[in-house]
C-alpha cells in the first residue's frame, strides 16, 4: 500500500499547532460555543460580511481617529505587495478570544477606552498613563512590515505606530534592566479564551533591551491608515517583524522592565516548540514542520522564508555572540 507522507508545510493549520495545545483547542471549541465553528466553516462569508465594516466602525468610536493616516516612513519597504485590508482584519490569531482564526467578530467586545499602560519594574519612575495620553507624547508614522507566523503563513501589512525606543526612553529603565516583559490584558469575561485553565493568562512576551531599542521594534496603534481594531489587538500592540508572529503581543496593558528573562506565554505552554528568541530562520524547522517556506495570504504562492525574515541587515549584530541559545525558536 502507498503511504503518502506529507511534508510539514503540507500540514493542515490544525496539526501546525502544538499537540497538546491542538486537543485542549478542540475541547476549548466545544466547551465555549458552537458559534465561532460556523464562522471558521464559512472564512468567505465572515470577510465578506466584515469587508470595511470593522475598520469603518473602529474609527468613528475611536477618539484617536483623527491621528491617522500617520506619514509613511520609507526606510521600511516590502518585496510583495500589502495584504488585503480586508483578509488582515479577518484571519487572525488572538487565543483570548478563541483558537480558530475568525476571532473578528468576537475580539468586537473588548472594551478599548479607557485603557491604561503601566510602566514598572526597574524603571527610575513606575507610571500608568491613558493610551490616549501615551499617544500625544510619542511620534506616530507608518511602515510597511511583513509578518511570518511560525504557522507557515505571512502577510505584508501597514502598520501605524511608533518606534519602541521612544516608548523606553518615555519609561526610563535603570542601566540594570536588561529586559522588558509585557503582558495583555486579562478579563475572561470579555475574553472567553481566558476560561480556558490550561493556558498561562495573561499573554506575555518579552524582549532583550537591545531587542527593544532595535530601530525594528515598533509599537503598533494602527493599521491601514486608521486606528488599529480590536481583532489586531487594540489600542496597543507589538511588531518585531524579524520574530515569529506569536512574539507580536497584542493588546498590552503592562510594560515590566527586569533582570530576569520573562518566560513567555508559548514557552510555558510548550518549551520543546517555543522558546523566548523566535528568529525566523527557514533552515530551522520547528519540530512538527518545515519553516523552509511560507503561505502568502491572499494568493496561492508559496515563497521561501528568509533569515531574519529578511530584516538580517537590521537584527543580525544583536546575535553575534549569544552562545548557546536557542535563538530560532
Ligand atoms: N497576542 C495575544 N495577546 N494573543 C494571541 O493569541 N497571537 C500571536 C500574536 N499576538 C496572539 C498575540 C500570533 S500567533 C500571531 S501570528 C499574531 O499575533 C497575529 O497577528 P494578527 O492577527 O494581527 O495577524
Amino acid at each position: 500500500m502507498l503511504i503518502k507522507r506529507k511534508r510539514g508545510w503540507e500540514l493542515k493549520e490544525s496539526a501546525a499547532t502544538p499537540d497538546r495545545v491542538f486537543h485542549q483547542r478542540r475541547a476549548l471549541i466545544k466547551a465555549v460555543a458552537a458559534g465561532p465553528l460556523v464562522i471558521a466553516a464559512a472564512p468567505l462569508l465572515a470577510t465578506a460580511a466584515c469587508g470595511d465594516e470593522d475598520g469603518e466602525a473602529t474609527a468613528g468610536r475611536d477618539p484617536s481617529a483623527r491621528l491617522y493616516p500617520a506619514p509613511r516612513n520609507p526606510r521600511y519597504r516590502l518585496d510583495r505587495p500589502l495584504t488585503d485590508k480586508a483578509l488582515a482584519t479577518t484571519y487572525n490569531n488572538f487565543y483570548e478570544f478563541g483558537s480558530h482564526k475568525q476571532i473578528w467578530r468576537d475580539a468586537q467586545a473588548l472594551p478599548i477606552r479607557p485603557w491604561t499602560v503601566t510602566v514598572d519594574g526597574m524603571v527610575e519612575k513606575p507610571i500608568t498613563i491613558a493610551i490616549d495620553d501615551l499617544l500625544k507624547r510619542m511620534p506616530l508614522e507608518e511602515r510597511l512590515y511583513r509578518l511570518r507566523c511560525v504557522e507557515a503563513w505571512s502577510m505584508a501589512v501597514p502598520w501605524s505606530g511608533f518606534a519602541m525606543q521612544a516608548f523606553v526612553d518615555f519609561a526610563r529603565p535603570l542601566s540594570a534592566a536588561q529586559y522588558v516583559r509585557m503582558e495583555t490584558f486579562l478579563d475572561p469575561d470579555v475574553a472567553p479564551g481566558q476560561k480556558a485553565f490550561w493556558y498561562p493568562w495573561p499573554y506575555v512576551e518579552g524582549l532583550t533591551i537591545a531587542e527593544a531599542t532595535n530601530e525594528l521594534a515598533f509599537l503598533v496603534t494602527g493599521v491601514y491608515g486608521q486606528p488599529l481594531p480590536k481583532q489586531n489587538g487594540a489600542p496597543l500592540r507589538l511588531a518585531v517583524p524579524w520574530k515569529y508572529g506569536f512574539k507580536s503581543i497584542k493588546s498590552i496593558v503592562r510594560f515590566t522592565f527586569t533582570d530576569r528573562r520573562p518566560v513567555t506565554f508559548w514557552e510555558e505552554v510548550q518549551p520543546r516548540e517555543y522558546g523566548f528568541w523566535a528568529n525566523v530562520n527557514p533552515e530551522v524547522p520547528h519540530p512538527r514542520w518545515s519553516q523552509a517556506t511560507e503561505r502568502v495570504l491572499g494568493t496561492d504562492e508559496r515563497v521561501p522564508t528568509r533569515l531574519y525574515n529578511g530584516y538580517g541587515e537590521f537584527v543580525a549584530h544583536l546575535y553575534k555572540g549569544v552562545a548557546g541559545e536557542r535563538l530560532f525558536m
